[in-house]
């Protein structure tokens, strides 16, 4: 197999308006996810990768002594990522690819952390795969996500009509795609999540899955 090719997006102007903006929500990140993050990374050990890390919003919910390899295409959010994890003295790999085409050996992971991930990536079911395939057997996926809201709800008509701006704004985030089809179709072992609402500003994100996997032994 040929080595991924490096992919860093530098998308001058939306890339600079994301990392910032999402820099600037960190503090409604915890408030909406810190106790599933606390929850859910607590038992992280050994060699993890977080794909998609985008500011390092997840940076402070890593146990000490994790080997932490970031997977980020976008150069704005890989400065801010490692001015971030120099700032906290997390060590911290950060690698200008994309999820689909990860450069890391078959079984070499002990965890893949994605959070608000699968929504923006160009193929879900290719990250979700690629990280099946990093995975160690028994190795655990870990994942929030906005989903798709119910078709025919209030909810799915927002979706709906604030697709094409959010897509174009957030660089190709998907407000409704039903991500835990794709999760399920894995092949994970173990697949344990809730459908959960998080009602924000951005109240059309709301619906979120929560919850972690484990790769077949
Ligand atoms: C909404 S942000 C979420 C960032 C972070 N995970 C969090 O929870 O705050 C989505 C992130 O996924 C990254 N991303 C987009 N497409 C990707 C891809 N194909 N592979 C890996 N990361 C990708 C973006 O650059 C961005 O950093």
């Amino acid at each position: 197999m040929s080595a991924p090719e490096p992919h860093t997006r530098d998308n001058a102007i939306r890339g600079r308006l994301n990392a910032f903006f999402l820099r600037l929500i960190e503090p409604l990140m915890e408030k909406l996810f810190g106790d599933d993050k606390r929850r859910l990374f607590a038992d992280l050990e050994g060699d993890v990768v977080e794909i998609g890390p985008g500011t390092g919003a997840n940076l402070p919910y890593y146990p000490a002594g994790v080997n932490l390899i970031g997977i980020e295409p976008s150069l704005h959010m890989q400065n801010a990522l490692r001015e971030k994890a120099e700032k906290m003295g997390v060590p911290l790999e950060v690698r200008g690819l994309k999820g689909e085409a990860i450069d890391l050996p078959d079984a070499s992971a002990d965890a893949v952390v994605a959070t608000l991930l699968l929504c923006s990536v160009d193929d879900p079911i290719q990250v979700v795969s690629e990280a099946m395939r990093i995975l160690r057997p028994g190795g655990k996926y870990v994942f929030i996500e906005h989903v798709a809201a119910p078709k025919g709800s209030v909810l799915h008509l927002w979706q709906t009509l604030f697709f094409r701006p959010h897509h174009w704004l957030f660089e190709g985030c998907h407000t409704n795609r039903k991500t835990w089809e794709v999760l399920e179709a894995a092949g994970f072992e173990v697949l344990d999540y809730e459908h959960h609402t998080k009602w924000s500003i951005m109240f059309y994100v709301a619906p979120m899955i929560v919850g972690h996997a484990t790769k077949p032994r």
